[in-house]
């Protein structure tokens, strides 16, 4: 079942360009436009909607993390995003001109189908991301979004993650059709490049071995800090989270720009910190908290797209993913992260794809 790899968390990470591809292509009709199968939402519909809640756990919330700024740049609505054990009881304000988005890959996830229920009781439409075809989750949600990943085995989630960002770019493309909150040209100019993300995550897989390295080097940290700014700070979580769960490394991930409101303080000479600087628009500001960490002795690995080549006078090593359209770099820019965690892991010796005291599906809360 593992086809060669030597573990499923490997064979998830490089199935990503299939499984981006089918939940992609299998949205787009034969005159290239957007046709969301299971969405049953109509133009109507989307203008009694004033407030969108995104709610997950683990992953799939970061997930939702980056698909609130989608939805929010292509389609103008307000979006909150939370985790599920948190939103729950904090007696969110819900009516029936609420959208509730709940996010899971198995679709069994307790706490996030319990929000779900919170949710209907009080009176809001609930659209679903699920990767498991009849969970649960798809079962209580009104419309259902099926991410085409195929079956994830390996605890930490790889493929899930990369196909639920995509179907947030769809939703979102798709609500902008709907409401024209932003025009034609843009839209097509975003689907147009989404579906360049097979192809580009492809080609970082293919430098793999440069992250291969860097494991090798960096394997025995005691710590390890990521930091971004937008939407590389949810991919600095994300990063984080992986790296956490199957190395046991203590990482944590922050908004670049918070370091200096208290936790540059745990920077000293030969800290670990991995910085993710792909946002044109952020690029400037992420070189200068490159430039405070180093200060302090920092060894910083970043993140960069191709032709920003200015960080490389200030990190350590770069990796660069390929150019493409800020909105759409998170899709290629985690993949690096992936492979350190598994790289890191496999260096420790730890049982990668079963890491200790974690269950692939929490149906407890
Ligand atoms: C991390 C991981 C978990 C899950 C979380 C939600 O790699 O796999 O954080 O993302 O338990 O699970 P689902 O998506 O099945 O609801």
């Amino acid at each position: 079942e593992k086809e060669g790899y030597e573990h499923f968390t490997l064979k998830e990470i490089y199935e990503q360009p299939k499984g981006v591809k089918d939940t992609v292509t299998r949205r787009i009709d034969a005159s290239g436009d957007l046709k969301l199968e299971g969405l049953q939402i109509t133009k109507e519909d989307l203008a009694a909607i004033n407030r969108i809640y995104i709610v997950a756990c683990g992953t799939a919330y970061h997930a939702g993390l980056v698909g609130r700024r989608a939805i929010e740049k292509f389609a103008g609505i307000p979006v909150e995003c939370d985790v599920a054990s948190e939103f729950r009881y904090r007696d969110p304000f819900i009516d029936a001109h609420t959208l509730f988005i709940a996010v899971s890959q198995s679709g069994e996830t307790l706490d996030t189908l319990q929000s779900i229920r919170e949710a209907k009781r009080k009176g809001a439409r609930v659209l679903s991301i699920v990767n498991v075809v009849g969970s649960s989750v798809s079962r209580e949600s009104d419309d259902v979004f099926y991410t085409w990943a195929g079956p994830e085995i390996g605890v930490a989630s790889t493929k899930a993650y990369t196909t639920q960002l995509t179907a947030f770019y769809l939703i979102a493309l798709y609500f902008a059709k709907l409401n024209g909150y932003t025009t034609d040209s843009y839209r097509h100019e975003i689907l147009k490049e989404l579906l360049k993300m097979p192809t580009m995550i492809q080609s970082v897989l293919d430098k793999t071995e440069d992250i291969q390295k860097l494991a090798a080097a960096q394997f025995n940290n005691e710590k390890v800090f990521f930091m971004g700014r937008g939407v590389d700070c949810d991919l600095a979580f994300e990063g984080s989270l992986k790296l956490k769960e199957i190395s046991y490394i203590n990482s944590f991930a922050i908004a670049a720009g918070e370091l200096k409101h208290g936790t540059i303080a745990l920077i000293e000479e030969g800290t670990f910190v991995i910085a993710v600087a792909t946002q044109d628009r952020l690029y400037d500001k992420m070189l200068s908290n490159i430039k405070e960490v180093k200060a302090r002795g920092a060894h910083v690995f970043a993140i960069a797209q191709e032709g920003n080549t200015e960080i490389q006078k200030t990190a350590d090593e770069v990796f660069y993913i390929p150019k493409t359209m800020d909105e759409l770099a998170a899709i290629t820019a985690i993949i690096p992260l992936q492979l350190f965690a598994y790289y890191v892991s496999l260096a420790r010796g730890n049982d990668v794809d079963k890491p200790r005291n974690l269950a692939k599906s929490v149906t407890v809360e």
